[in-house]
C-alpha cells in the first residue's frame, strides 16, 4: 500500500455515503454491538436484522441477559444456528456483569472472556469504543488480499495475524468505521465472484485491480472433503399424536437443544428399541432424509416413523405437536418436523 492516508480517506469517504442501514450502527451500546457482532459471525445481514432487533427488545441490557433462563435465550436463538455461540455469549455477559458493570472497554479484558476472539475484540472494541484494533473476517481478507495482490492462503491459520498486520498499517483516527467500511466494502462492492471495480472507491490502491488478478484474490487452499456424519432419526408416534423427543446434552454441538432420538445409523431398531425402552410397531418406515451443514461436518440423517403404545421414559418425553413451540430445536429437526406436518 503506497499511500495509506489517501487510501483510509477514500474508504471513509465512500462509506459515509455509501453504508446500508442496520439497527446496530444506530447505537454506541456496547452490549447491543457486541451481540450484533456474534449473530454476523455465521450470519447474514439480513437474517440477523430481526432477529437482532427481538432479541434486544427482550433482553435489552446486560443485567437482563445476565439473569435470564438459559432455555429462554435458546429460544431466542432458534433457526440462527452455531449455537454455542449465544450459550458463550451469555456466559461472558454474566461475567462482564459480575466482574465490571458494564463491557470494559479494553482489549485484553475483553478477548480474555468466553467466545471472544480476535475478530470480536477487534469489532467490538473499535466500533463501540473506536480503538484501533483490527477486525479481519472473510471480507477483510478479500478486500487485503487484492489491494496488495497478496496471495497468502487464507485457509492457513498464520493468514489472521498477518493481514491483521496490514490493516493496523493503515488504520486511521476513526478506527471503528474504518473497520465497518473495510467489512462494507467486501459485501458490497468487492464481493467474491462479481466484484464492481469500476466502482470502487479504492481501486486506484488495488494491486490486484492493476495486475488483473481480482478474481484469484484471495488464495484459498481447498481442504479435504468434509466429515460426514449419517444418522437415523426416529419419528415416533404414540397413540395421542404426539412425538417423542429428548434434551441434547448441555455442552457440544447443539448442546442443550432438543431432538428427535437419534441413532448409528448402523444401530438396529432391535438396539433402538432396547436404548428408548420401548417396543415399536412393526411397521418402520423410512419417510425422509436430511441434511444439515455445519461449519466442520455434515449430518445425513435418514427419518424413520414408527409407532408405539408404550410410555416415554428416561429422557425422553412426548409432546404434541401444538407444544413445539416450547422447546428450541436445530434447524435439521424442524426441517423434520415441517416434513411431516405437510405428509401426515
Ligand atoms: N459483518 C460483521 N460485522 C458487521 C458490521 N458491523 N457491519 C456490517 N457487516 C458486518
Amino acid at each position: 500500500m503506497k499511500n495509506p492516508e489517501s487510501f483510509a480517506d477514500h474508504l471513509l469517504d465512500w462509506f459515509d455515503i455509501n453504508k446500508r442501514e442496520m439497527p446496530w450502527r444506530e447505537t454506541k451500546d456496547p452490549y447491543k454491538i457486541w451481540l450484533s457482532e456474534v449473530m454476523l459471525q455465521q450470519t447474514q445481514v439480513n437474517t440477523v436484522r430481526n432477529y437482532y432487533l427481538r432479541f434486544i427488545e427482550r433482553f435489552p441490557t446486560i443485567e437482563s441477559l445476565a439473569s435470564a433462563d438459559e432455555d429462554e435465550v435458546l429460544k431466542n436463538w432458534e433457526g440462527l444456528g452455531y449455537y454455542s455461540r449465544v450459550r458463550n455469549f451469555q456466559t461472558a455477559v454474566r461475567e462482564v456483569e459480575a466482574t465490571y458493570g458494564s463491557v470494559p472497554g479494553d482489549g485484553e479484558k475483553f478477548l480474555a472472556l468466553k467466545g471472544v476472539g480476535p475478530y470480536t475484540r477487534g469489532a467490538v472494541m473499535s466500533i463501540a469504543f473506536n480503538l484501533p484494533y483490527p477486525a479481519v473476517d472473510g471480507n477483510v481478507f478479500r478486500v487485503f488480499s487484492r489491494l496488495d495482490d497478496d496471495a497468502t492462503d487464507t485457509a492457513k491459520p498464520a493468514a489472521r495475524k498477518h493481514f491483521e498486520e496490514k490493516v493496523m498499517r493503515v488504520i486511521p483516527e476513526r478506527a471503528g468505521d474504518f473497520n465497518e467500511a473495510l467489512m462494507e466494502l467486501g459485501a458490497t462492492v468487492c464481493t467474491p465472484r462479481n466484484p464492481i471495480c469500476m466502482l470502487c472507491p479504492v481501486n486506484e490502491h488495488c494491486e490486484a485491480f492493476e495486475a488483473g488478478t481480482v478474481l484469484e484474490r484471495p488464495v484459498k487452499i481447498k481442504k479435504l472433503k468434509r466429515k460426514e456424519l449419517r444418522y437415523k432419526v426416529m419419528l415416533i408416534i404414540n397413540d395421542k399424536g404426539e412425538l417423542l423427543i429428548t434434551k441434547r446434552p448441555k455442552t457440544g454441538l447443539l448442546g442443550g437443544m432438543w431432538q428427535f432420538p437419534m441413532f448409528d445409523e448402523d444401530m438396529a431398531i432391535d438396539d433402538i428399541e432396547e436404548a428408548l425402552n420401548m417396543k415399536l410397531a412393526d411397521e418402520k418406515e423410512k419417510f425422509h432424509h436430511v441434511t444439515h451443514g455445519f461449519t466442520h461436518l455434515d449430518w445425513l440423517l435418514d427419518v424413520y416413523i414408527a409407532r408405539t403404545t408404550d410410555e416415554a421414559s428416561g429422557d425422553y418425553r412426548f409432546i404434541g405437536i401444538e407444544e413445539k413451540g416450547d422447546y428450541t430445536f436445530p434447524v435439521s429437526m424442524t426441517k423434520i418436523f415441517d416434513h411431516y406436518q405437510t405428509v401426515k
